[in-house]
């Protein structure tokens, strides 16, 4: 029992499972796709919207120096992905990694974790979309009530209670349905919407430049307190552990360039196209990152971000102090509601395709990888994980759902992180298409920026990732145990 919990997977059988087409998914994505892939998956409600919690909760302007430390921690994850990717280019993200080499224990851990970065991520998403919706219809002189557009959870500045948040669930939906249809038309729509969120954010960028007060950025970095929000969560305020705290909030920004490495099944030339794409996309968030932020917490102020502007906080930043730029609001939220949904297609996609993969291998039911026939896609993953995701999409609050995915996800890059350096100690002769530099330092200060993040997070979101994991190992140990094929093969 015990060595059977770290057996592991072998790469070769992996590759054959690869080359396997006739029962495999479809070949269709070349290394741009991947890069549009990516920059779909990652500039979203990490932006757009949990920038400005960060900041009203954490870190005031110092949120730029929260976004510099997840993009460190995520360049460190970012090139051991990339080893990963090069070397086991197949379906499955880092959890076919480490079942290749921490076994099956370790990958069902991952795997089970990154439910919490795909499946909320995308609950996460749906609900900034639904923000930005009103927004959209606030121009056409309209609204979605309030508690028809909120969790129970929340309550309005007015007194109104949320019931439940119907335009999330909306958006969840539509895009399952697009996804079930095949992943060839999904991937063009989001190359498309990539172009818009990509020019949004270089727009903001240079028109709201000259609209920083500089009363806004003082002091750049508040001094340490405690700050309780609306629903009464303390939070820790300014200094160092702000700054930690607001990189753990918006590191949510920098998820999805490891969704690039789930895609590999259905990559042309998966040892170049991965690697390219996974850092190409991750490069160019960043920098646009830094300038966003920068510029954001310039134009408005901290006490905007609590109060009247804490909603849908760039559109709001727009209307309210750059006079003459009614036009650009109006475009920003439009490309928003188009990016949003981009997000949520790739990691509702990313959620599938682990899970048809853990199907694969008996971790999961079967029910998970089964194709449909015309479409080749796992049709019945899709509804399952639509009605998963549309119950927190409905009922749980943006930052809860928002810090339990960036949670998850620095989990699952931590475990990668050490992934590829006992790869190396354990495996060095195994032919890598990419080479992670400086090991073991690279993945040691992964798993050290990760984990500063993590602390930053706060006890509420430990316990969080906790339950989840404990209900993890139950699942692990009462079904997945027995139906495993890995281990049942030699009986
Ligand atoms: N990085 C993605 C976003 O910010 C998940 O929405």
């Amino acid at each position: 029992m015990t060595n059977k919990l770290f057996a592991v997977k072998p790469i070769k059988e992996l590759m054959e499972e690869v080359s396997d087409s006739s029962h495999g998914l479809k070949r269709s994505l070349t290394a741009f796709s991947l890069i549009t892939l990516g920059i779909g998956a990652i500039i979203g409600a990490g932006l757009f919207v949990r920038t400005a919690a960060a900041a009203a909760n954490n870190a005031g302007p110092s949120v730029t120096l929260g976004f510099i430390v997840a993009g460190i921690g995520c360049a460190f994850a970012g090139l051991c992905y990339a080893e990963f990717a090069s070397m086991i280019p197949v379906a499955g993200s880092a959890y076919t990694y480490s079942y290749a080499t921490m076994g099956e224990l370790v990958a069902w851990i991952i795997g089970w974790d990154l439910v919490l970065e795909y499946a909320l991520g995308a609950a996460t998403v749906s609900i900034a979309w639904s923000e930005y919706l009103n927004k959209l219809l606030g121009y056409f002189d309209t609204s979605i009530p309030y508690q028809w557009s909120h969790s129970p959870f929340e309550v309005s500045t007015l007194g109104v209670h949320g019931i439940m948040n119907i335009p999330a669930l909306f958006i969840i939906f539509l895009l399952s349905v697009l996804l079930i249809r095949g992943a060839r038309e999904s991937a063009l729509v989001n190359s498309i919407i990539v172009i818009a969120k990509v020019s949004i954010v270089i727009l903001f960028i240079i028109f709201g430049w000259s609209f920083i007060n500089p009363a806004n950025h003082t002091p750049f970095i508040p001094q340490a307190t405690t700050f309780v929000d609306a629903q009464g969560v303390p939070h820790n305020f300014g200094g160092i552990m702000g700054i930690l705290g607001a990189a753990g909030v918006v590191f949510f920004a920098f998820i999805g360039f490891d969704a690039v490495s789930t895609a590999a099944q259905e990559t042309k030339n998966p040892k170049k196209a991965l690697p390219i794409g996974i850092l190409g996309s991750l490069a160019i968030c960043t920098i646009l990152y830094i300038l966003f932020s920068y510029v954001l917490t310039g134009v408005a102020s901290l006490n905007d971000f609590r109060t009247v502007g804490k909603e849908a906080s760039v559109t709001f930043a727009i209307q309210t102090y750059m006079s003459g730029f009614g036009w650009l609001a109006k475009l920003v939220t439009v490309a928003i509601l188009a990016g949003f949904s981009s997000v949520i297609l790739v990691m509702l996609y990313g959620q599938s395709r682990v899970f048809y993969t853990m199907s694969r291998d008996g971790l999961v039911p079967k029910i998970f990888s089964d194709l449909h026939t015309k479409f080749r896609t796992p049709y019945k993953s899709n509804l399952l994980f639509f009605a998963f995701v549309g119950v927190f999409a409905c009922f749980v609050p943006q930052d809860i759902v928002g810090d339990m995915t960036s949670i998850g996800t620095l989990f699952a890059f931590m475990l990668v992180s050490a992934g590829v350096w006992i790869m190396r100690v354990k495996s060095p002769e195994l032919k890598r298409g990419f080479r992670t530099p400086l090991v073991p330092l690279v993945p040691i200060l992964g798993i050290l920026v990760c984990g500063a993040m993590i602390f930053g997070l706060g006890w509420a979101n430990w316990t969080r990732l906790f339950i989840w994991m404990a209900i993890g190992f139950v699942v692990y140990f009462t079904y997945s145990v027995k139906h495993s094929k890995l281990r049942h093969r030699n009986d």
